[in-house]
């Protein structure tokens, strides 16, 4: 994980100190936060800083994503969100991570389905499955040291009863990255990359302000796929490389692009796979890939900005009740 700091703090503390010293909060009368939620544009990390929070934590973690916990038969579905908090309770402090949480907590009424386009039992069974939440949640009220961290990109979907006091209570904004933070992305990724001396990750967080994080990660992928098709034909250079900028942060980071990378080289020999390792990204390599990751994954600036003021929006909306 990299970037966004402040963010992962504020995550930090308000996942870590109930659990931790539950006992101040019971000193103080306060109850502590039962759950927030992460919200924000697709593919900038709300699962990946879920989860990264939730490892931090100590605490034993359940994650479950909305759609899976979706059964085939009438029940199932309120029947595996009760046995998720039964287990969660059981071995508290625990933190319960449902991703995609809008899928589960979908509003009342009207066309629940969203986009889904599902028809009139569709929306039952959400609707049964959102009450069956919000009875879970309740249940907690004294505080079981559960903590439910939900993760959504459609967060207009939800009802507004799971966002009450008590219940989701903290919406947190993972927006776009800035600059820092595209940087410190950039790096994870790059990590395990070789770079030759012309590559500037620096300027090439500048030049990347619409990006996604999903976005940056594409593009150093995509950036070292254009290395090997020169490497493969045989103009790579291997002097003047430089080590991967690897700034450390993401270890898991790392083991996730690495899987990938030995998925491409699965079938090469080892030497061949040596040759590969000894091969440098240069800042060629990003320019091809910037072209492409801007076709396919980058919004012009208009969708962009309208995309990022809907979160903005909705969280102005929930603050003035
Ligand atoms: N802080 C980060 N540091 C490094 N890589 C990141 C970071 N955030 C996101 N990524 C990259 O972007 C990818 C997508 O992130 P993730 O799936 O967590 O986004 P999301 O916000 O949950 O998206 P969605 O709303 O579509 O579920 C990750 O697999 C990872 O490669
Ligand atoms: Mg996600």
């Amino acid at each position: 994980v990299g970037g966004y700091s402040a963010l992962r703090e504020r995550l930090h503390r308000l996942i870590t100190w109930p659990a931790e010293r539950p006992d101040a909060y019971a000193r103080l009368g306060i109850a502590p936060p039962g759950g927030a939620l992460l919200l924000g544009p697709p593919g900038n990390g709300k699962t990946l800083l879920a989860h990264a929070a939730a490892t931090a934590s100590g605490c034993t973690v359940l994650s479950a994503k909305g759609p899976a916990l979706f059964g085939e038969y009438v029940g199932d579905t309120e029947a595996a969100i009760r046995e998720l908090f039964r287990q969660a309770r059981e071995c508290a402090p625990s933190l319960v991570v449902i991703d995609e949480i809008d899928t589960l907590g979908a509003r009342r009424g009207g066309d629940a389905g969203g986009g889904e386009g599902e028809g009139e039992g569709g929306t039952a069974v959400a609707r049964r499955a959102l009450s069956a939440l919000l009875n879970e949640l309740d249940g907690l009220s004294g505080r079981a040291g559960v903590f439910l961290l939900g993760c959504t990109s459609q967060p207009e979907a939800l009802d507004a009863a799971l966002l009450r006091p008590g219940r989701l209570d903290e919406l947190l904004l993972v927006g776009h990255p800035d600059e820092a933070d595209r940087r410190a992305i950039l790096a994870v990724h790059c990590a395990r990359l070789r770079l030759d001396a012309d590559v500037d990750l620096a300027a090439l967080a500048r030049r990347t302000c619409r990006f996604s994080c999903a976005a940056l990660s594409a593009l150093c992928r995509e950036a070292a796929v254009a290395m090997l098709g020169r490497g493969f034909g045989g103009t790579t250079h291997r002097a003047a490389c430089v080590e991967g900028e690897g700034e450390g942060e993401g270890e898991g980071e790392g083991e996730g692009e690495g899987e990938d990378e030995s998925g491409e080289g699965g079938g090469l020999d080892d030497a061949m796979a040596a040759e590969v390792g000894e091969f440098c990204v240069a800042a060629a390599d990003f320019e091809s890939a910037l072209e492409v990751i801007c076709a396919a994954q980058v919004l012009p600036a208009g969708a962009h900005e309208e995309l990022t003021k809907r979160y903005d929006v909705f969280l102005q909306e929930r603050r003035r009740p």
